[in-house]
């Protein structure tokens, strides 16, 4: 029996879009039918390259067509929230990019008429499709009591060099704590359940309209295990994200992403090879698992709301 082909529409094809788009192009269960982005030059270019789809520069056009199984959501976080409304109102399953929304309440209101439409909702968060998680579980388990978790994320740039997009520079929907640390709070929560923010002091710079320079929080797990973030932009530093976990057998460090190191006793840390596979295929392969009404291993909004609320409170808006 042959496999459905699902027609998706994207909405944002900035840089992010684009990757998804690239994923997408290549995979045998999804065609890409509509993209709409409001520069109608970003708009036309992807869908020259994604061939016989139609552009749009309203979001609405392309979700008054009825052929659209499912839409990819990759715009800037403060417009995810109106336009997740319309694609829901729409009924079309949704795929949504990081972090859920610009707001707790905005993140709330986004699970409920997820759950309302009845359709297939799930987020991007790439390390969780790719086979470094079960790796880290597995890895987990042989750590001992853990003592505690460390999040360090230093850039010496912000926004990155790939990047310059100016809406990151802002306070409002910008900076490295809304872009980057719903990935580490995402990921904790995963491996170890719920954890609260205890404090959080983040650093300003005197342009009021300019995103953080740092960020240094204390939070906890739900077993009272501390976890703790140490975020700096703009340093004289090589760009450096670091997940650590502490236990009384061993250490665990996860760096930039990809690279696994595991330390032992009075042992300098040794790296772990890990095969890498194409992430965003991992996930769109569980999409539409979950599309075809089978069990699939997704993000849904009810986790992007937790994260959301993490998130907001490392931002001092509870
Ligand atoms: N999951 C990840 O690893 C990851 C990585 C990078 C970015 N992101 C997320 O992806 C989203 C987009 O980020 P980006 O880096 O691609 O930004 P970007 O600025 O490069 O692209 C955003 C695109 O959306 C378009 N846009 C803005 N308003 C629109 C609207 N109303 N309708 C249609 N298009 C509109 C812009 O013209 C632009 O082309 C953000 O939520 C970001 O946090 C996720």
């Amino acid at each position: 029996m042959s496999q459905p082909v699902y027609k998706i529409g994207v909405i944002g094809a900035g840089v992010m879009g684009e990757r998804m788009m690239n994923a997408l192009r290549t995979h045998s269960l999804f065609r890409i039918a509509a993209i709409s982005d409001v520069s109608a030059e970003r708009a036309q270019e992807s869908a020259k390259l994604s061939g016989d789809a139609t552009w749009y520069t309203d979001h609405r056009e392309l979700l008054a067509r009825e052929d659209l199984d499912a839409v990819y959501l990759a715009v800037p976080p403060k417009f995810h929230h109106a336009i997740a409304l319309d694609v829901l109102a729409a009924k079309k399953h949704l795929l949504c990019e990081k972090p859920l929304a610009n707001s707790l309440s905005e993140a709330e209101e986004m699970l409920q008429a997820a759950k309302e439409a009845g359709v297939v909702h799930a987020m991007n968060f790439p390390t969780f499709y790719q086979a470094i998680f079960p790796e880290l579980k597995n890895r987990i388990a042989q750590l001992g009591t853990i003592r505690r978790v460390d999040i360090l994320t230093h850039f010496h740039q912000w926004p990155r060099p790939w990047q310059q997009t100016p809406w990151l520079c802002g306070r409002e929907q910008g900076g490295f704590i809304r872009e980057v640390l719903p990935h580490f709070t995402h990921l904790t929560y995963a491996l170890f359940g719920d954890l609260e923010v205890v404090r959080s002091e983040v650093d300003y710079p005197a342009d009021p309209e300019a995103c953080e320079t740092g960020v240094s929080a204390f939070l906890r797990l739900a077993d009272g295990t501390p976890v703790t973030i140490n975020g700096l932009a703009g340093i004289a530093h090589v760009e450096h994200l670091d997940y650590r976990i502490y236990g009384t057998e061993g250490t665990l460090s996860l760096q930039n992403w990809t690279n696994l190191f595991i330390g032992g006793d009075n042992q300098a840390p040794s790296l772990v090879e890990i095969p890498l596979i194409d992430r965003l295929t991992l996930l769109l392969d569980e999409f539409a698992q979950a599309m075809e009404g089978k069990e699939a291993r997704l993000v849904t909004f009810e986790t992007g709301v937790k994260v959301q609320k993490v998130l907001e409170a490392l931002l001092g808006n509870e």
